[in-house]
């Protein structure tokens, strides 16, 4: 006799050719204004080295940064235009990342009991809160460092009078707070920097290590850089 049995659920199909093609285009999108904010952070990383030069060297910089493409462009139109692009490309890189994610879950629903231990998972899973954190940051450093808002100084007109003021000793609190902001940058580019080369081809055993090195090496030395200053200030190298 013929046992009768519940058709089996046929899982929908969720990889449709078209998403998956959309999906290659966003990873895409999230390597290419990767790729355009790590350039920014090389030349905010150069900039603030300057400080090393002295206090009138570094004043100057910012104060060329206001003039660059004069007389063609009008004062500070440069710095208004890179703080138009910036914005634009940090809107792709969370918008991409934001519906990378969510599909990734659709495909996926049920969740894993136990998570593979594997490090790339853990990076993966930290690179939402990290970008939040990274963001945060942004929006406290731009109220600190360039309207002056929560700096005890904050003149316009002499940037390193700010950075000194800020890193100062009593004011440990604002090192410490910095330098977990940059640990979270650290982390997110290292995982970033290795999937945007993935992304871009890097996928033999070969490239795959290239990449993991490459990643690493930019998370060091972005970190490194940007944290000399904080310390230099706070150890009295800088004054
Ligand atoms: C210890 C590390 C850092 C120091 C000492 C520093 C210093 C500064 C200073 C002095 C300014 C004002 C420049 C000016 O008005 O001419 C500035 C602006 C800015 N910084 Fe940083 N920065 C650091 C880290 C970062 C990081 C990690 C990011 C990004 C994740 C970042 C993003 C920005 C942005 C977006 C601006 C605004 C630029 C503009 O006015 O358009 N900074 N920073």
């Amino acid at each position: 006799m013929a046992v009768l049995t519940a058709p089996r659920a046929v899982p929908k199909k969720r990889n449709r050719p078209g998403r998956r093609t959309s999906s290659v285009g966003l990873k895409l999108v999230m390597a290419a204004s990767g790729i355009l904010l790590v350039l920014f952070l090389f030349a905010h990383m150069l900039g603030n080295l300057k400080i090393f030069v002295g206090a009138e060297a570094f004043d100057h910089y910012a104060a060329w940064l206001r003039e660059l493409g004069s007389p063609v462009l009008p004062h500070q139109w440069y710095l208004w235009i890179q703080r138009g692009g910036l914005t634009v490309v940090v809107v792709a890189h969370v918008v991409a990342a934001t519906i990378l994610a969510r599909r990734a879950r659709a495909a996926r629903p049920v969740r894993y009991a136990h998570r593979p231990k594997v490090q790339g998972s853990y990076a993966a899973r930290t690179m939402r809160w990290g970008g939040v954190i990274i963001l945060l940051f942004v929006v406290f450093h731009i109220l600190d460092l360039t309207t002056g808002t929560v700096n005890p100084v904050g003149d316009p007109h002499h940037p390193a009078a700010n950075v000194v003021a800020d890193f100062a000793p009593a004011r440990w609190y604002v090192t410490l707070f910095y330098t977990l902001a940059l640990v979270a940058v650290g982390f997110h580019l290292r995982h970033g920097v290795f999937s945007a080369l993935r992304t871009l081809g890097q996928r033999t055993a070969r490239g795959e290590r290239f990449a993991r090195t490459a990643a690493l090496a930019v998370a060091v030395v972005l970190v490194a850089g940007y944290l000399s200053v904080p310390f230099a200030v706070l150890t009295g190298l800088v004054s």
